[in-house]
């Protein structure tokens, strides 16, 4: 046999021996055992961000609100201070309270011993707007909801989750707008101004510039720090500058304790009541006596007594429910006519 035959015959063999094995059944395959049908678990709601461990039945004994209070500068902030330890004993949650001494540091320190106490919420009156950012990015980094009270800070609003306070600057134009009332023709105006870089002073320095006329001109601004004790150096300088009733008809005062304070060095300077339109913001019981007195001729109402709305805000972040970003108290303004008849029932 040629090699060539032999090697034909070889290669129809294999082929053959390739077509018997392709046709053979494919060996069972082994059965992998049956995987017992996994039910998918809902996934795991997610809870809001602020929500307690006890939502959505946390109760006010649950509640560990730190109040890092800016100050006691003034009657204003002696009520709202009352406010929120009045709260606490009659709703039964606890207080975390300090006072800063209207020193920002010391508020700044406050907030980071009650992030480390791991409390329920932080409600913070800023004592002034800017340099809050890094510290409220702490309190959230903690996972704790933080309310802005009173007034307002520059720091982005996602590191906040409402503020509850007055409208500032509608408490400017309202003070704005009594002067305009008196002085039709004209007038030059002094200004004691509160807190430098507080949200109350910008607020109030705002509204105040965007109401008045034209022709009535603001003489000069000074900060009073909104203390009694601040506010009179600063009235007796301006009394040594400028001529009362002369170079100035008026003066706009951001709250009644620097009323009070400048009243003194008023007195002293021979200037009597009603001699100046005097335009105070607060409606404290010292502001509606100044009324009474004849040295203020309004006040423009700015309600300390936040405690109840943040107690109940507070509550419903623990609970996971949603709030309203910004609450702005309902006010208005106060007149001599009518001072003697409320004061017995003011409540600050
Ligand atoms: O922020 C509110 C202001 O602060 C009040 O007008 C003033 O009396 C207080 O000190």
């Amino acid at each position: 046999m040629k090699i060539s035959n032999v090697l034909f015959r070889v290669v129809i063999l294999l082929i053959v021996a390739e077509l018997i094995v392709g046709c053979q059944p494919a060996a069972p395959a082994t059965e992998a055992p049956a995987e017992p049908a996994v039910e998918e678990a809902p996934a795991a709601a997610e809870k809001p961000f602020g929500a307690a461990d006890c939502a959505p039945n946390c109760t006010y004994a649950d509640m560990t609100m730190c109040y890092p209070q800016l100050g006691a500068e003034s009657d204003w902030r002696t009520a709202n201070t009352a406010s929120f330890k009045d709260e606490s004993a009659n709703l039964g949650f606890k207080l975390v309270f300090s006072d800063a001494q209207q020193k920002q540091e010391n508020q700044i320190s406050a907030i980071r011993s009650c992030i480390q106490q791991g409390v329920s919420v932080i409600a913070l009156p800023p004592v002034v707007e800017d340099g809050f950012e890094a510290v409220l990015t702490e309190a959230h980094n903690a996972g704790i909801p933080v309310i802005i009270v009173d007034r307002s800070v520059s720091a982005d609003p996602s590191l906040y989750m409402s503020h509850i306070g007055s409208d500032m600057v509608l408490e400017g134009e309202r003070a704005a707008e009594e002067f305009n009332k008196k002085f039709p023709d004209g007038a030059a105006v002094l200004e004691l101004s509160g807190t430098t870089g507080s949200g109350a002073a910008v607020g109030r320095a705002e509204g105040f510039r965007n109401k008045l006329n034209s022709n009535i001109t603001i003489l000069d601004s000074q900060t009073g720090n909104f203390t009694r004790a601040e506010a009179l150096p600063v009235m007796q300088a301006f009394l040594q500058k400028y001529e009362a009733g002369t170079d100035f008809q008026g003066i706009f005062i951001h709250n009644d304790d620097m009323g009070i304070g400048a009243i003194e060095a008023l007195k002293a300077a021979g200037v009597k009541p009603g001699d100046l339109f005097i335009v105070s913001v607060d409606g404290t019981r010292g502001g509606f006596q100044a009324m009474i007195d004849g040295w203020f001729q309004a006040d423009v109402e700015c309600n300390p007594l936040l405690g109840p709305q943040v107690a109940e805000m507070a509550l419903k972040l623990m609970n996971g429910e949603t709030i309203e970003r910004e609450v702005l108290t309902n006010e208005t303004v106060y007149y001599p006519d009518n001072a003697a008849e409320l004061l017995p029932s003011r409540q600050y």
